[in-house]
């Protein structure tokens, strides 16, 4: 690549945040690329064991809360109130068949700007602090570490909470040694964190097509998950007559197709939607579906709006079951809230980009992020670096070596710039 930067400013090692994101890679890896390393998993597990060794060996100062939340520090051994760190971090845990930085970069590339700074002895006024925030992906459910970091965690729903497989997880905390109803034990005390940025992959195709390095995240989506069941009657698929069917499955289907043209029609322009889970019961051939499930997802960036597209989804619901004669049961799963970036910290990363002679633009993220819980307690930032082909969420994703060294750089310079 073309190095635009000048020998006077510290940089991270390209080579060495390589090879921790290769080593992170295997845990969970799949044999034709890409990672299932959902969070407890034993695969999880491992790969927490192993960043807590590097962020030792780096020099950090390491812990772990009730939440599962991984830490490495320079200057503090814990949070405490008023203690105003700069804190990084992302995630480690990934989607079923996802890809290797969704996550893992963040998380590596503050271990590294760490390192670099501790290395070269750079000043830093401020306590630095790297996360891993737990079940990022919103397997039990959502955005679950920093949630309870940010004091967002409602220990009532904490027996009700489980995967969509119906794993519960109270019991997969248990599994990797967590109790689960402490898991508000996370919470933060006032002032702990003076400001919060995250790196991530744009995850979309827009800063790759307009050949911008660094995209500036002005805003996060919110994203509402919704299960509806319909529920019909079992019959013999030969014999019932076409007409006496009561199809759970049938209404599942017609609903999907609608509540995607609802959300088009009656969404602000960014809301999108997407039905990734469907069930049906009892799920053989020779039997009418007795009950079709789906959870069905709806995002944008205005609660104003996500609120209306769940009652309108919902009454939509009632209208194809009383149609097909069926019973239908609508039951908000869980709701993250929009967040607006702090201005001091976009004009932070927008400074480090100035000293790294790097082009950026400013992006609204449409995935959900860490990001979006820390700015309710204090100022928070995202740095987005281009994703190939706009790839995410599958077994491909990857981005350009010198886009995660360009990325990392940033990062580095915004936290020296916040911790000044
Ligand atoms: C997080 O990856 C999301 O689902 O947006
Ligand atoms: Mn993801
Ligand atoms: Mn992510």
């Amino acid at each position: 690549m073309s190095r635009l930067y000048s020998p006077s400013v510290i940089t991270i090692s390209a080579s060495r945040l390589a090879s921790r994101i290769d080593a992170l890679a295997r845990f969970g890896g799949l044999p034709g690329g890409g990672v299932t390393r959902p969070c407890w998993s034993p695969q999880h597990e491992e790969a927490r064991a192993w960043l807590t060794g590097e962020m030792r060996a780096a020099g950090l100062e390491t812990w772990v809360d009730g939440a599962g939340n991984v830490f490495g520090a320079l200057g503090i051994h814990a949070f405490s109130a008023d203690g105003g760190a700069v804190l990084t971090g992302s995630h480690i845990d990934t989607v079923p068949e996802g890809g290797v930085l969704d996550g893992a970069l963040g998380v590596l590339a503050g271990l590294e700007a760490f390192q670099t700074i501790r290395e070269a002895k750079a000043p830093h006024r401020r306590p630095l602090a790297v996360a891993a925030w737990s079940d990022e992906e919103g397997r039990y459910g959502s955005l679950f570490g920093s949630r309870a970091f940010c004091g967002r965690f409602d220990p009532a729903r904490v027996e009700a909470m489980a995967a969509s497989d119906g794993e519960r997880l109270v019991d997969a905390m248990a599994r990797a040694g967590f109790d689960a109803r402490r898991a508000g034990e996370a919470m933060a005390p006032g002032g702990a964190v003076a400001a919060y940025v995250e790196l991530h992959i744009e995850q979309g195709p827009r800063l790759e097509e307009a050949a911008i390095p660094i995209g500036v995240v002005d805003s996060i989506v919110g994203v509402h998950r919704t299960r509806v069941v319909f529920v019909g009657q079992a019959d013999h698929a030969g014999t019932t007559p076409m007409e006496r069917r009561r199809d759970g499955f049938l209404a599942a289907a017609e609903y999907a197709l609608k509540a995607r043209d609802l959300v088009l029609k009656h969404g602000g322009g960014k809301s999108v939607t997407n039905v990734g889970v469907v069930r049906v019961h009892p799920g053989v051939t020779n039997i009418v579906p007795a009950r079709g499930e789906l959870v069905h997802e709806v995002r944008g960036p205005d609660r104003e709006t996500l609120a209306r597209l769940d009652r309108r989804s919902a009454a939509l619901a009632r209208r194809v079951a009383r149609r097909r004669g069926v019973e239908v049961q609508v039951e908000a799963m869980s709701a993250t809230t929009p967040a607006i970036c702090s201005a001091r910290v976009q004009a932070a990363i927008e400074a480090a980009c100035a000293t790294l002679g790097l082009r950026s633009t400013h992006l609204y993220s449409a995935a959900g992020h860490d990001a979006q819980n820390l700015a309710t307690i204090t100022d928070t930032g995202m740095i987005f670096i281009p994703s190939k082909g706009g790839r995410s969420h599958r077994v491909d994703e990857t981005s350009d070596g010198d886009a995660i060294e360009r990325g990392a750089n940033v990062l580095l310079h915004t936290l020296l710039a916040l911790a000044a």
